[in-house]
This record gives C-alpha cells, sequence and structure tokens, in this order.
C-alpha cells in the first residue's frame, strides 16, 4: 500500500516553479506577481491565504495580500479587483471564498480578469476545460490531484473513476480533467441511488463531500486508489478527511492522507498556475 504523499509532491512541486523565477529574474528582472484578497477574518480563510502567502515567498514570487474588512461595500471590492486587473505587477489575483452574504461571490469572480483567473473559478475556464484545452487556468484542486495521480503513475486512461462531490470548485472540473485523461466518470452527489455499489467498481474513488469518514472500507474495491479532498475539523479539534482512513487503507493499492494529501497540492498548483498566466501574458 501507497501513501500518496502530497506534502513531499508539492516540496517538488514548488522547487520546479522556484527554479524557473529565478531563471527568470535573472534573464528579465520580473517576477509573477499574485494579488490575494481576503474579505473578513474568517479562521480558515486566514490559515489559507497566509499560507498562499507564504508559498509565494517560498518560490521567489511577488504577493500582496489585501485584508479588507467584512462589511466592505461590494462596489469597493469590483474597484480593488478592477484596479489589480490593471496592475503590470499582478498575473494572478485570487478572492479567498467564501465571502459575507452581502456580496456576490459569482458578480466578484467574473470581475477578475481572464489573464488571472488563477484560480480558474470563472465560467470561462471551466468551460475551457470542458474543451479539453490545455492552455487554460485549471482549478487548483482538481489540477493538483490530476498531477498526483500522474506523479505516482495511477494508469488514467480507460481506468474508472468515481468522484464523489459535485461542486463548480472540485467535483465538475474535476470530472471534466479525468474524462479528458480518457478516464471513465461518475459522479455520484447527495441525491445518487446505491451510492456505495457505484464506488465499489471503482478504480480510482475521488471522495468531496465535506462529511468526515463518509467512505468507508465496505464502500472501496480490493487494490483501488483513493484521494481524499476533505478537510473536516473534528470535536477534538483535528483534521479528519471525508475517508475513513484506518479501514480504507488496508483495502487500498495508494491511499492520500489528510492532513498531508491534496492540500499542499492546491496550493503548489496556484503558485503553477501564476507563473503560466506571467510567461502567458506578460509582455
Ligand atoms: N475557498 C476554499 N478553497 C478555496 C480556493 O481554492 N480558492 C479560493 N479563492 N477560495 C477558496
Amino acid at each position: 500500500m501507497t501513501i500518496i504523499d502530497g506534502k513531499q509532491t508539492s516540496l517538488d512541486i514548488r522547487d520546479e516553479i522556484k527554479k524557473e523565477i529565478d531563471d527568470l529574474r535573472e534573464g528579465t528582472g520580473r517576477v509573477p506577481g499574485l494579488a490575494v484578497v481576503q474579505v473578513g477574518e474568517n479562521p480558515a480563510s486566514r490559515v489559507y491565504v497566509n499560507s498562499k502567502v507564504r508559498t509565494c515567498e517560498a518560490v521567489g514570487m511577488h504577493s500582496e495580500k489585501y485584508l479588507l474588512a467584512k462589511d466592505v461595500s461590494q462596489d469597493e471590492l469590483v474597484e480593488l479587483i478592477e484596479k489589480l486587473n490593471r496592475d503590470e505587477k499582478i498575473n494572478g489575483i485570487l478572492v479567498q471564498l467564501p465571502l459575507p452574504k452581502h456580496i456576490d461571490e459569482e458578480l466578484i469572480t467574473e470581475t477578475i480578469s481572464s489573464e488571472k483567473d488563477v484560480d480558474g473559478f470563472k465560467a470561462e475556464n471551466l468551460g475551457r476545460i470542458l474543451m479539453g484545452e490545455e492552455d487554460c487556468f485549471k482549478s487548483c484542486t482538481p489540477y493538483g490531484i490530476i498531477e498526483l495521480l500522474k506523479r505516482y503513475n495511477v494508469e488514467l486512461s480507460g481506468a474508472d473513476a468515481v468522484v464523489i462531490g459535485r461542486s463548480n470548485i472540485v467535483g465538475k472540473p474535476l470530472a471534466a480533467l479525468l474524462i479528458n485523461e480518457s478516464a471513465t466518470v461518475t459522479v455520484c452527489h447527495s441525491r445518487t441511488k446505491e451510492l456505495a455499489e457505484k464506488v465499489k467498481q471503482a478504480d480510482i474513488v475521488i471522495a468531496a463531500v465535506g462529511i468526515k469518514g463518509f467512505v468507508t472500507a465496505d464502500m472501496v474495491k480490493e487494490g483501488a486508489v483513493v484521494i481524499d479532498v476533505g478537510i473536516n475539523r473534528g470535536e477534538d479539534g483535528k483534521l479528519y478527511g471525508d475517508v475513513e482512513f484506518d479501514g480504507v487503507s488496508k483495502k487500498a493499492k495508494a491511499i492520500t492522507p489528510v492532513p498531508g494529501g491534496v492540500g499542499p497540492m492546491t496550493i503548489a498548483m496556484l503558485m503553477k498556475n501564476t507563473l503560466k498566466s506571467f510567461k502567458k501574458y506578460q509582455n
């Protein structure tokens, strides 16, 4: 049984990105820049935002953090994004979700210039993924999962993959990316009938439901590859995935832990997308 080490893989990717940025700095005197916008003081958002900024520093990328009050108006946020859209030092703009209720998340996401949508959340980028375009911003979590599977030599072509979860930022784009890799994909969700039976058919199971321990050993085929996207805080304060790790790891051929699996990959792919934006659009 292999533990798929997302932490180490993300560090490898960070090293690769850092080398490229060092070369760019030497060659052009410029480096990619990422703007991270946080609204309010949601504790989880703060952890993610700080981690993104720290990773920028680790790879030698320019970063700017904007912490706005929770009662900031939608117009003010739009104005900031429009300013960042015009800013030549900034190649990627990330607005940490969720936003307070008085702000329309879709409107904010769509305000980000398509050239700087390094989260890959805009309808245009989702559409490009669906069309099988390689040269677009793939949403970071699905992109990180595909990268992890490839780096662990998991055969995707012809594999039966079951994705549990249908969100716009994980389940749907991941299903599209897996189809593009020639996997046969089933997407399960809260209304799915006989979900356990469907999961049991899968060579690759990807759980993105947000329920601690949702996938249990009896639902998984012997020798399956299991990817856990869940980050659920238990009553003991520790982090747990959507997969019941102890049981499932006894049957799986390979499995990602939580923490240290998919999570670190998401940030690594954000760096990759920001570097891509710099290389593609910077004149
Ligand atoms: N909230 C939870 N995950 C993410 C993410 O990957 N990007 C942004 N912008 N917000 C999030």
